[in-house]
């Protein structure tokens, strides 16, 4: 079996981080989202991974490297515009050639893994095998309506979904799926969509298997999703500590505290993470809190957010909360008069004061 990750398209639904970066890569927990997927794929013994990228390919090739330090070995695939999940597939055509795959969406995060459903997968004379979760909101997602137990419609994000059952980002494969994408047309949103890819199959009266999961998933595609993401991977820490932790510093429950960072006279209440050669100094660092390597946090309390790099917070009155804050950012309180809020904010920022 090979594995494809897709991590590629744009991101706009978390602009303005993804301006400047690829949001496979924004950390949870303080680890990529996309190494999760690569864990994943490795895990179960997947070891032979493409990974398709678009615009922001050079960082994820940066950050990923040959794959080696995760047991894979990578190969890059470079899909000219993000032009829909099929026609991705379509591009790793020579990459996958006849064999077996699974395609792993890289912004999605499976708590339980994939290994039982790689193994059923190899086993069976199945052309196709999809996940599905039951969710509150359906029709942001791929849904499928099921009669007896079989696949009988897949329709991407509608209106009106026929189930609360969504496509899950993990998909199986043979390499009937190549003639099956050959034979869509692109969607209302211009993409060639691989819910059509699968229907396609479906009508060709192929064998398509659903396999409902009950475990917990996220499609990191929102900023409310990746915070949640961020509470469940915390709860999952071990506590550590690496860095200097002064006298004057209480740490309540799982705290990890990363190589090089220095705390000095605050309060960490986990589950929280500390990056890398991040010092916080007479701060709060309330639950669900991750802050990413190199940052400097002072006088500042925040809680349930995600900090990316280099970021620097400091005299900051009033709780952050439910933030994600990107990298080499400042937020502090001028000293100038008049006392004024002053914003040099990016496009698609937000602020809610
Ligand atoms: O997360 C599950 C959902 O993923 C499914 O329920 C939907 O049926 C499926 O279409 C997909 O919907 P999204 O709208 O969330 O897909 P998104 O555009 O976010 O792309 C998913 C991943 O694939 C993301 O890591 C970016 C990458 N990608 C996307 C496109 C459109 C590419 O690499 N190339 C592309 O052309």
């Amino acid at each position: 079996m090979k594995g494809l990750i897709l991590s590629g398209g744009k991101g706009t639904r978390l602009r303005p981080i993804t301006h400047t970066g690829a949001k496979q890569l924004i950390p949870i927990a303080n680890r990529p989202i996309l190494f999760y997927a690569i864990d994943a794929l490795a895990q179960a013994g997947v070891d032979d991974v493409g990974i398709i990228i678009g615009e922001t390919g050079p960082e994820v090739r940066d950050a990923v490297g040959d794959g080696s330090r995760f047991g894979v070995r990578v190969t890059y695939i470079e899909q000219d515009a993000p032009l829909g999940l099929a026609h991705a597939v379509r591009t790793a055509r020579d990459f996958l050639g006849d064999d077996r795959f699974v395609m792993y969406l890289g912004d999605n995060l499976i708590a339980d893994g994939i290994v039982p459903l790689v193994r059923e997968f190899e086993g069976s004379a199945a052309e196709a095998m999809i996940l599905l979760a039951s969710v509150p909101e359906p029709q942001r997602f791929g849904v499928a309506e099921l009669r007896e137990g079989r696949v009988v419609r897949l329709v991407e994000k509608p209106p009106v979904p026929p189930s609360d059952l969504a496509l899950v980002g993990v998909y199986l494969f043979s390499s009937s799926v190549f003639d099956a994408i050959d034979r869509i047309e692109p969607s209302a949103r211009g993409e060639l969509e691989i819910t059509d890819a699968i229907q396609r199959l479906i009508d060709d009266g192929r064998d398509v298997v659903p396999h409902i999961i009950t475990g917990w998933w996220k499609d990191t595609g929102h900023l409310g999703d990746l915070l949640e993401a961020n509470r469940m991977l915390l709860d999952t820490l071990e506590p550590r500590c690496d860095g200097r932790v002064g006298e004057d510093v209480r740490m309540d429950g799982k705290v990890v505290v990363e190589a090089g960072a220095e705390l000095r006279n605050c309060v960490v209440r986990g589950p929280a993470i500390i990056g890398k050669r991040t010092t916080i100094d007479n701060a709060y660092v309330g639950p669900f809190t991750s802050i990413y390597y190199d940052c400097a946090i002072r006088n500042a309390e925040l809680e349930n957010s995600i900090v990316l790099e280099k970021t620097r917070i400091h005299d900051v009155t009033g709780k952050i909360d439910g933030s994600l804050i990107g990298k080499e950012c400042l937020v502090s309180t001028s000293p100038l008069r008049p006392k004024a809020v002053r914003l040099m904010l990016g496009d698609h920022s937000r602020v809610e004061l």
